[in-house]
């Protein structure tokens, strides 16, 4: 099956993710992100490729610090309901019910219900006209103790194309509409 250019994301599943920082105010914000990869040895950078609009690289850029929480099944629709589009001064945490704690060396808060975090600060920027690719360098990574056994998850995190995404009940505001960025044709449910 020969796909568009677009949709090579079908055959190369993106992780889902939802990143957690603060404006100078200290308002927390979360999003959900899934164009979110390593970068080469000795893997203590992180690269996010965010679209310009969002509130997310507002605050990477103003207070330079964010957190990558992995999210697997726990609280996934919680989760997926932060991509909508909350005026800046609403804390997305509380506003979806999602318990937070501080994080150990940054201050955006980790999300309790993932399945670990990537605490980054800003590294880096790379500008293009439909999007900005922000570097971070981690600097604390942790699984959850909570689904974590002899150094390994005992949950899966959640890939876009995964049944569990693919189950995500009915549509959460313009969650589904969003999906739709990332996986064209191929959003699930339509
Ligand atoms: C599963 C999923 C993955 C997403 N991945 C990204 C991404 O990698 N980059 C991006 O710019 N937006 C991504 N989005 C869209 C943002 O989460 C959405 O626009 C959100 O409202 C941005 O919030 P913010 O303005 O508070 O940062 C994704 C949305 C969903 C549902």
């Amino acid at each position: 099956m020969e796909l568009r250019p677009d949709q090579f994301k079908l055959m190369l599943p993106l992780p889902v993710t939802v990143i957690t920082t603060v404006d100078a105010g200290g308002i927390v914000n979360a999003a959900p992100y899934g164009c979110v990869m390593p970068i080469l040895r000795p893997l203590d950078l992180i690269a996010v490729a965010s679209a310009p609009p969002r509130h997310t690289l507002k605050n990477i850029r103003e207070t330079g610090e964010f957190v990558v929480n992995v999210m697997g099944t726990p609280s996934f629709d919680k989760a997926m309901m932060t991509a909508k589009n909350y005026p800046p001064e609403v804390d997305e945490l509380k506003e979806v019910g999602l318990g937070s704690s501080p994080s150990k060396e940054v201050a955006p808060p980790r999300i309790d219900d993932a399945l670990g975090w990537i605490e980054a600060v800003f590294e880096q920027e790379v500008t293009g006209d439909r999007y900005v690719l922000i570097i971070g360098r981690v600097v604390c990574a942790e699984m959850n103790d909570a689904y974590c056994l002899d150094g390994r998850l005992t949950e899966l995190p959640a890939l876009m194309l995964s049944p569990h995404y693919h189950m995500t009940g009915e549509p959460i505001g313009d969650v589904r509409e969003t999906m739709k960025l990332f996986l064209g044709d191929a959003v699930p449910g339509q």
